[in-house]
């Protein structure tokens, strides 16, 4: 599953003898295994990816590398592969995989790392390669020649490198300008809490990169990107498009506390009514929603909040139940009330946090992680907010609702990437006391990636092409 930093051949140093040993031993072992694997195939020209081929030749990559050994009948077609399943890679080529830097405006402070003093870069070394996948590209120019790469009549030391360049390459790839061509007179759209803030702000920033003059990026109503409180909506003039952000940490509705409440009491979450901001979500062409950060004992019950359904108090549910009943309400109203037909809909897993001895408000810390984890058994099982999104997607499928729900699954990635988080270098003016911040993400950084998949599967689902250049 994981690449091994120390693995020679993605290795960025050319001057160490040692790996270039290792260089030398891998390529070996990779025309060893190529053959092998031409041996016994036939490969019919037209059907046969040769990714597939590369990714066996390529050792660690996964566990089980028998999941590549398909039929060569059946190629892994688009609708198969999964983006979210793969591994980091350290990025050879220093930083062709980022598009923008701190210097982007769209950023709150408190996610500018280097600049409130971060001094390791690791972080922004790595990026995330899918297995197995042929990766849509858009309107690329250079289209790889698929037919090009049979093994038959191309085993040689030229194609096998050939065949090793085009695995780097299918690292996920963006194209802001052909998004932004796709969006034109569009509105996109990220509601919930602050991590779904700071994908909203990575996503302003991708994009962003491939417009010329900034200016024509402005807020609507001219709030500032400080401005944490109620929804952003920034336009891009050039384009007609809005990008717009909504805070609301839980999806649904909150209230004050009903008359007649324990005196404890200081206010509810209204499992079964949706924030009231979600009529502005219904019309959107691409909405991403996310929750779960605020879906825990300390932003509930231990602050006094508590849930409520059908107007009266239950004190007894719990974040588990109540979050279920969330979900349920989500569904609802996502299967009656996106209004478009070509509606394209996005919730995002949950997004792991990498407080270590201890709770956020316990003095937990991550200021010494600067490597992502390398070892699969660090990662811990998926939580339960996962089950609960997917089982509301799959109810909607099941139920025959018209609406299609992407269930954007950057769990798994995410949770190797502790080392990409804000931790002590939060906004200036933060006491030396104060917390570390391990929920956050640095940016550029992790929630870069998930936008690529966000992309990838915008592309594949043949978001708005008719509309395109
Ligand atoms: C990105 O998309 C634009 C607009 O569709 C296209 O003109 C351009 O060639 C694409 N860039 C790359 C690198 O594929
Ligand atoms: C792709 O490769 C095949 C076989 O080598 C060739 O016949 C075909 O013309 C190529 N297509 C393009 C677009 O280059
Ligand atoms: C901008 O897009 C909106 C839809 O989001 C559309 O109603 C409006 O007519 C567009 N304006 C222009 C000038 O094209
Ligand atoms: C950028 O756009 C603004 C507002 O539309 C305009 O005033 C300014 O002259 C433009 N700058 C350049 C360099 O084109
Ligand atoms: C309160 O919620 C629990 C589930 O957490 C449920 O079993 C119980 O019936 C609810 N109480 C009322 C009065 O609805
Ligand atoms: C879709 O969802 C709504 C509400 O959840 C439900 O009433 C309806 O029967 C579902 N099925 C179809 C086919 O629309
Ligand atoms: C959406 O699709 C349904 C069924 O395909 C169709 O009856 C309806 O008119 C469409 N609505 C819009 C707004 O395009
Ligand atoms: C990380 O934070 C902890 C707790 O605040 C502190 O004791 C430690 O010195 C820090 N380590 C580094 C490497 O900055
Ligand atoms: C999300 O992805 C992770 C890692 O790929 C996987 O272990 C988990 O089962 C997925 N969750 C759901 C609910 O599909
Ligand atoms: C940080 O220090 C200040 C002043 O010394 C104190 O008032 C505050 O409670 C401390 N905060 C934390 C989280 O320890």
């Amino acid at each position: 599953m994981f690449m091994d930093p120390k693995f020679p051949y993605f290795s960025p140093k050319k001057t160490d003898q040692i790996r270039t040993k290792h260089t030398l031993y891998f390529l070996v072992l990779l025309l060893l295994l190529s053959s092998f694997v031409a041996f016994y195939f036939i490969c019919p020209p037209e059907t046969l990816s040769f990714l597939r081929f590369a990714y066996i030749a390529v050792p660690q990559t996964t566990s089980s590398p028998h999941q590549f050994l398909r039929s060569p009948s059946t190629p892994i077609s688009d609708k198969e592969c999964d983006y979210t399943r793969g591994i980091w890679v350290r990025d050879v080529d220093n930083g062709k995989f980022q598009y923008y830097d701190e210097g982007c405006p769209f950023l709150d402070p408190g996610f500018q790392c280097l600049r409130n003093g971060r001094e390791d870069e690791g972080y922004l070394r790595w990026r995330w390669q899918p297995h197995g996948c042929q990766l849509p590209r858009g309107n690329r120019k250079e289209k790889i020649n698929m037919s090009k790469n049979c093994f038959d009549d191309h085993l040689t030391p030229s194609s096998l490198i050939w065949i090793l360049l085009i695995t780097m390459d299918s690292a996920l790839w963006f194209n802001a300008t052909d998004l932004l061509e796709r969006s034109r007179n569009g509105r996109i759209v990220f509601a919930g809490d602050s991590i779904g803030r700071n994908q909203w702000e990575s996503f302003l920033c991708m994009v962003s990169r491939s417009v010329s003059n900034l200016s024509n990026i402005y807020e609507v109503h001219g709030n500032p990107i400080s401005k944490h409180k109620g929804y952003l909506s920034m336009m891009f003039a050039d384009y007609n498009l809005t990008v717009e952000y909504y805070r609301s940490p839980f999806l649904v509705a909150s209230a004050r506390a009903p008359p007649n409440s324990p005196a404890h009491v200081r206010g509810s979450v209204l499992v079964d009514e949706m924030h009231v901001y979600s009529r502005f979500w219904s019309g959107a062409d691409v909405l991403v929603c996310n929750a779960g950060h605020w879906w825990n004992q300390d932003k509930t019950d231990k602050m006094g909040f508590y849930f409520q359904e059908k107007g009266a108090l239950n004190m007894s549910m719990d974040v588990v139940e109540g979050f279920g009943r969330a979900m349920k309400t989500w569904r609802r109203w996502a299967s009656e009330k996106i209004e478009r037909n070509n509606s394209h809909v996005f919730f995002r897993s949950y997004s792991p946090a990498h407080f270590r001895q201890g709770a956020w408000n316990e003095g937990g810390h991550c200021n010494d992680s600067t490597e992502p984890f390398s070892d699969p058994s660090s990662i811990r099982p998926d939580p339960f907010y996962n089950d609960h999104i997917s089982k509301a997607i799959r109810d909607m499928e099941r139920r025959g609702n018209r609406t299609k729900v992407h269930f954007l699954n950057i769990t798994g990635l995410t949770e190797y990437r502790r080392d990409g988080h804000p931790s002590s270098h939060r906004e200036p003016g933060t006491p030396k006391n104060a917390s570390q911040d391990c929920s956050h993400w640095c940016l550029p950084g992790i929630p870069d990636t998930w936008n690529k998949i966000l992309y990838a599967t915008l592309i594949r689902d043949g978001y708005r092409v008719d509309r395109g250049g």
